[in-house]
């Protein structure tokens, strides 16, 4: 059985390498030798997830050729990555890329800490902030006066209060996306959103197209259900979508669901423009693939330009209504601790979706409904997202410039919205990171976490949650453990115990 799950051809991987940026070499350097610089080039580019692990390399020999070098070249290049447990081969089967050993992979289970047990640890694994207050207060306490009617009924309401799905439902129509109540069905956050859709759609063994990289908690999510997920590489930088590459997969693996996060995605902060949109779910409605969208993060635009500006819902795009099914949330917009989320399909799905819902969770808290559902019918909630806006912003702004400060050498674009950074650290490690900043005090998820495959070592995320000081603290913290990893952690590691929301 062949060992890899892709191929990379050999002007593919050309290109990938002469796109490399030279990386400076310090005065009187002497330049390495050809196979070294080649070695080196291939380890990057698996580390940085641009080459995933497990695809198939090309033959010495096509190799050498688009890379006008000599097969020696290449022969050496490959033995060193051999050795260093990037490459592994067979004879027969060609050799295909991986991670050494001793180089961990994401812990598959990821946990919070609780914030009592955070200490003096700065604690970047997390990208939820603490409620804008005082509106939480104000809305449980509305809440609590819309709660005596419901006290007289069971309370089990599986597909969500009434008075909410209503709500919902209004809100997408104002929106520009006519929608009954009866397309709405309210869920414990989105993870129980997506838990219920891979569910219905998803069995075991069933593909699922995902964004590479992707929502570490939601990748991990389907692959407990058992699906198996097929990767599709974002773009560089903010670009995001790459729509020939999605038409293609979308194609060939013919997958049941196809997730995407189009506003603000986690953990990049791309933005899908509508062109995008438009795209996507044609490419999905050609392929007979459902498109779920997560718009967890969609009224989170950071750029005052974008306030009325923001592109058309992907559902809008969908004007049949069977091609998408829609995902949100209350925990970016307003607070995590809600543990309110909800679906928009069509109205068979929904029903389909609430008759499984009664083996997981019967449904959602009836009061912290009633508190989104106050929210939401005052001016609370627009006041709630602004003051959260406004603290991402900042936080953003102060970490851009403290990351700048510290740590030249790492390399990220500035996302318009959402409450991520996507950072490239220069080559280093970022699970050997993760594991160093437990040392000086600083938590932060390694890059692999978001990836299918291990893809990305090379990177971290960063939220917006800090600010001010504390993120000039973070950043010192971060360049402490960078310098830790470069020059040998003493003592042995443990495994990283980073958590990510
Ligand atoms: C894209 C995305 N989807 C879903 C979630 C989880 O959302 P919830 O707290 O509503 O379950 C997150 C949390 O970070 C997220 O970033």
């Amino acid at each position: 059985m062949a060992q890899w799950t892709s191929a990379v051809g050999a002007a593919q991987l050309a290109r990938l390498l002469t796109s490399q940026q030279e990386r400076p070499a310090g005065p009187g350097a002497r330049r390495p030798p050809a196979y070294r610089a080649l070695a080196d080039g291939i380890r990057l580019l698996v580390l940085e997830g641009r080459v995933p692990v497990a695809a198939r390399l090309p033959a010495e020999r096509e190799l050498a050729l688009s890379l006008s070098v000599s097969r020696t070249t290449v022969a050496a290049a490959y033995e060193a990555l051999r050795t260093e447990g990037f490459l592994e081969s067979r004879r027969g089967a060609g050799s295909w890329t991986a991670v050494p050993a001793g180089n961990p992979l994401p812990a598959r289970g990821l946990e919070p800490l609780p914030p009592e047990a955070l200490g003096s640890m700065i604690d970047l694994g997390c990208a939820a902030p603490p409620a804008p207050e005082p509106w939480l207060t104000r809305a449980v306490q509305g809440a609590l006066e819309e709660l005596p009617p419901y006290a007289h009924t069971h309370g089990d309401y599986p597909a969500g209060l009434p008075a909410l799905r209503s709500m919902l439902a209004e809100r997408y129509t104002a929106r520009g996306i006519p929608t009954m109540p009866e397309q709405i069905m309210v869920t414990t956050g989105a993870m129980g959103a997506i838990d219920a859709i891979c569910h219905l759609f998803a069995g075991r063994g069933e593909r699922i197209a995902v964004e590479s990289p992707s929502y570490a908690n939601i990748l991990q999510l389907m692959r407990e259900a058992g699906a198996r997920l097929v990767p599709v590489a974002m773009a560089e930088g903010l670009a995001g979508w790459d729509l020939d590459r999605w038409r293609q997969v979308l194609r060939d693996a013919a997958p049941r669901l196809a997730y995407v996060v189009a506003d603000f995605h986690n953990p990049t902060g791309a933005l899908a423009d509508e062109d995008q949109r438009r795209r996507l779910v044609d490419a999905a409605r050609a392929a007979g693939t459902v498109l779920v969208v997560d718009e967890t993060m969609s009224e989170l635009y950071l750029d005052p330009e974008l306030t009325d500006a923001m592109p058309r819902p992907v559902c809008g795009f969908d004007p049949g209504g069977s091609a998408v099914i829609t995902v949100g949330s209350a925990s970016k917009a307003f607070w995590a601790g809600m543990r309110i989320g909800w679906v928009r399909a069509a109205p068979d799905v929904i029903r389909s979706l609430v008759a499984a819902r009664a083996y997981a969770d019967l449904g959602t808290p009836v009061l912290e409904q009633l508190a989104v559902n106050w929210l939401m019918s005052t001016d609370g909630w627009e006041q709630a997202v602004g003051i959260r806006r406004g603290q991402a912003r900042e936080n953003r702004d102060a970490l851009v410039a403290a990351l700048r400060r510290e740590l030249p050498g790492w390399e990220f674009d500035v996302p318009r919205g959402g409450l991520t950074l996507w950072v490239r650290t220069g080559g280093v490690s970022g699970s050997r990171l993760a594991e160093a900043g437990e040392r000086v005090g600083v938590r932060v998820p390694s890059g692999p976490r978001f990836g299918v495959d291990g893809a990305f070592e090379g990177y971290v995320r960063l939220p917006f949650t800090v600010g001010g000081a504390v993120a000039d603290e973070a950043a010192a913290r971060l360049a402490a453990a960078a310098r830790l990893v470069e020059t040998g952690i003493p003592g042995g590691v443990e495994a990283p115990r980073t958590f990510v929301a």
